[in-house]
């Protein structure tokens, strides 16, 4: 048996979206699904058996920064991320591409690899395919990335074209890198921008090297939301039927929807733990400030309908309190409820996929967080 399989389980009726089950060598999860991201080893504040109560079913960590800090080859001395970080359900990796071009200043990328500064030390650092690889397979995680380019919003067709085809360069690089592929499954990234004629191009060179998964990477980078579903929609029915699809980055309740409903398995992003730190919450009402000074006597849970361990026992005023006075159980509290809020959305979207009503489903939360109104 390869690493990674995906099993279908029904098409929505009403939507085309997906219900599916991945199995990985650390378990099966469900999809759609939201991966919390775990950046250095750890979703920031929460506990491995706090991600496992809220429902947490995989999560996702990054190459680049565990390569700049402990170092893979201390992970895996340690017996690899999942020892490491004491958590045995399946992890993917992203492959340090899109962190490179995000956090480094200075880069060049040559047909050989990315040059750029390490953002903590200021040294100048390489990363190619095939570093990309041992680094990962040194870490093992369940799924791996391919080392790509996600090129700025906008960026020209040329430009974008050139890109793409040294993306399929530098996944056929990959592949042929890859130590571990008896144990550790290795999904390409479908790039192209908003042009149809590229993702095309993309994702059938990508499809031809038989990946068990495919990502679509280079959306959420600035375009606007309609851009972003119009590249979906013509991307998806690129992929085959009988792998996972993942759109990286893209962590918003109504992305996670409109994704769904474009036949998108997988999602993950920073977002839910990134606002919840500053005091912004996911809630069935739409977002909610808790520093704001309307919540100071505010004596209800953050979100009147969630069922999470947070929303039974902590208070807005509370919480707000804790915020405001930068305390760390504050932090941990909000990142709590917003995964439990995106976790159990994706619960609720396979519900009304199995149901054959995913768009009603969306009408109805859409109406609910206020997205309607825009
Ligand atoms: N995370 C968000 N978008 C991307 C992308 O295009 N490539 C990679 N590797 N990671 C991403
Ligand atoms: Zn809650």
């Amino acid at each position: 048996m390869p690493p990674i399989t995906y099993e279908h389980i029904k098409t929505c009726k009403q939507s085309g979206a997906r219900l599916g089950i991945v199995h990985t060598p650390h378990g099966s999860f469900e999809t759609p699904v939201f991966m919390p991201v775990g950046t250095l080893a750890t979703v920031k504040t929460m506990s491995p058996d706090e991600l496992k109560e809220l429902g947490a079913e995989i999560i996702l960590s990054n190459t680049y920064h565990l390569w700049l800090r402990p170092g893979h080859e201390i992970v895996k001395e340690a017996g690899g991320l999942h020892k490491f970080m004491n958590w045995d359900k399946p992890i993917l990796t992203d492959s340090g591409g899109f962190q490179v071009f995000s956090l480094s200043d200075m880069r060049k990328i040559t047909e050989e690899g990315v040059e750029f500064r390490n953002h903590l030390s200021g040294e100048k650092m390489f990363l190619s395919p095939e570093g990309a690889m041992e680094i990962q397979n040194a870490l093992g995680p369940d799924i791996m990335m391919a080392f790509d380019e996600c090129p700025p919003y906008p960026a020209e067709h040329d430009y974008m074209k050139a890109s793409v085809e040294r993306t399929t360069r530098w996944a056929e690089r990959c592949l042929k890198a890859h130590k571990r592929p008896g144990e550790q499954g290795l999904f390409g990234i479908v790039q192209g921008g908003e042009y149809e004629d590229l993702r095309r191009q993309s994702a059938e060179d990508l499809v031809s090297l038989d990946f068990p998964g495919y990502a679509i990477g280079g959306l959420s980078v600035g375009e606007p939301k309609d851009v972003m579903n119009r590249a979906l929609e013509f991307t998806t029915p690129l992929l085959p039927e009988n792998k996972p699809r993942y759109l990286m980055g893209v962590g918003s309740p109504d992305s996670l929807i409109d994704g769904a409903v474009r036949g998108v398995d997988m999602f993950d992003c920073v977002l839910p733990t990134r606002i919840a730190r500053n005091g912004t919450l996911m809630t069935s009402e739409g977002r909610l400030v808790v520093r704001n000074a309307k919540y100071a006597r505010d004596f209800r849970p953050l979100d009147e309908r969630c069922e999470c361990h947070v929303c039974k026992n902590y208070s807005r005023a509370y919480i707000r309190h804790l915020i405001k006075a930068n305390e760390t159980f504050g932090f941990r509290l909000t990142s709590y409820h917003n995964l439990f809020f995106l976790v159990n959305l994706m619960e609720r979207v396979r519900e009304a996929i199995r149901e054959d009503r995913l768009l009603d489903f969306r009408e109805e939360f859409f109406e609910a967080y206020g997205f309607n109104k825009k």
